[in-house]
């Protein structure tokens, strides 16, 4: 049989090739597919969060419930600082928080660059059920907070400070593939992994959670697709959901969460969407590309989930009745 990753690598620069490699695709690729009810999020951490969701899905409860609980995780963990709490700083030491929340009846909320609250998740979904607007930003999104009983602290941690105060020495952007991965270190790198959950409950509603901390050493008010409803995330109930991680600009510039949805809605598996939307980022800017990490996960109406990411080293994870532990290695175009 046809390697199709393969094939796509070594002929990228074929259009011809490249469609022939579609249709490749679509005779080849077995979905994965889940018992009800299920949930996924993005990265190692994910499991812990993804345990967090199972306590209420299990019990019967909504998917939104479990990924309010499941996206709370990662934001309390010190140890994490690309989302939440312990979240690496702006280049001028301002911790800024962005998340999105969106249900099954297309409802959505969302904060960015809110400084001062440790879990924007639920501010995020707050935003979604006590106003009429979707999307909180800055102080204005930190006044609702503590308005409705958030307590304000100070986020930057020492440990945050010092890994800030090393990267201004040099204060360069260099790209990080994967913050996860050994040779990661603190100084001039910075990071982009968010959790990005989804979960289809067992009455076959989809909601879906997406935070971050955004790329450490950003500019001051520099908001990435986490927030952003149809860049890091989207739910259509009728066909399914999909979060993104990775450098969040290009999430943006092709609204990649919605594109995933449609391209589902048009037929394609989550894996088959998750790659399609990677290969449009490629396709832009081939050059960026190389040096970037973007990764797409994805759910349908069947509990059919796939994930697909430019750089290897993504990484997501699946928790069931079957097994609340499962991290899967996501696949990738560059290998
Ligand atoms: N994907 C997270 C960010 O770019 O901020």
């Amino acid at each position: 049989m046809l390697n199709r990753r393969k094939f796509i690598t070594l002929t990228a620069a074929s259009a011809y090739l490249t469609t022939l490699a579609d249709k490749v695709l679509a005779q080849t690729t077995e979905p994965l597919k889940s018992t009800l009810p299920v949930v996924i999020s993005t990265w190692d951490f994910g499991v812990a969060a993804n345990q967090a969701a199972w306590g209420v899905l299990k019990n019967g409860g909504r998917a939104l419930d479990a990924v309010e609980a499941g996206a709370r995780i990662p934001e309390a963990d010190m140890k994490n600082h690309s989302v939440g709490r312990a979240g690496y700083p702006d280049r001028d030491g301002h911790v800024t928080l962005d998340a999105c929340i969106m249900d099954e009846q297309g409802n959505c909320g969302s904060v960015a660059a809110m400084e001062n609250i440790a879990h924007p998740i639920s501010v995020a979904r707050m935003v979604m059920e006590k106003t009429p607007h979707v999307m909180l930003a800055g102080d204005g999104a930190t006044q609702f907070a503590v308005e409705h009983g958030f307590t304000k602290e100070t986020l930057l941690t020492p440990e945050s400070e010092k890994a800030w105060k090393e990267w201004l020495k040099t204060a360069k952007y260099a790209p990080v593939i994967n913050s996860e991965n050994k040779d990661y270190k603190l100084g001039n790198k910075y990071n982009h992994d968010t959790i990005g959950m989804l979960a289809l409950d067992s009455k076959g509603n989809i909601s879906g959670a997406c935070t971050t901390s955004g790329m450490a050493w950003k500019l001051h008010g520099r908001v990435g697709d986490s927030p952003i409803i149809g860049a890091g995330l989207y739910v259509d109930n009728e066909v399914g959901g999909a979060t993104s991680t990775g450098v969040g600009e290009e999430v943006i510039r092709n609204v990649g969460s919605f594109l995933v949805v449609e391209l589902m809605r048009q037929g394609h598996s989550p894996q088959q969407a998750c790659e399609e939307a990677v290969k449009r980022i490629i396709k832009k800017k081939p050059e960026t590309a190389k040096q970037i990490q973007v990764g797409f996960l994805a759910i349908n109406k069947k509990g059919e989930y796939g994930a697909f990411a430019i750089q290897e080293g993504f990484s997501y994870a699946v928790c069931n009745a079957e097994k609340q532990d499962t991290l899967i290695k996501g696949e990738s175009f560059y290998k």
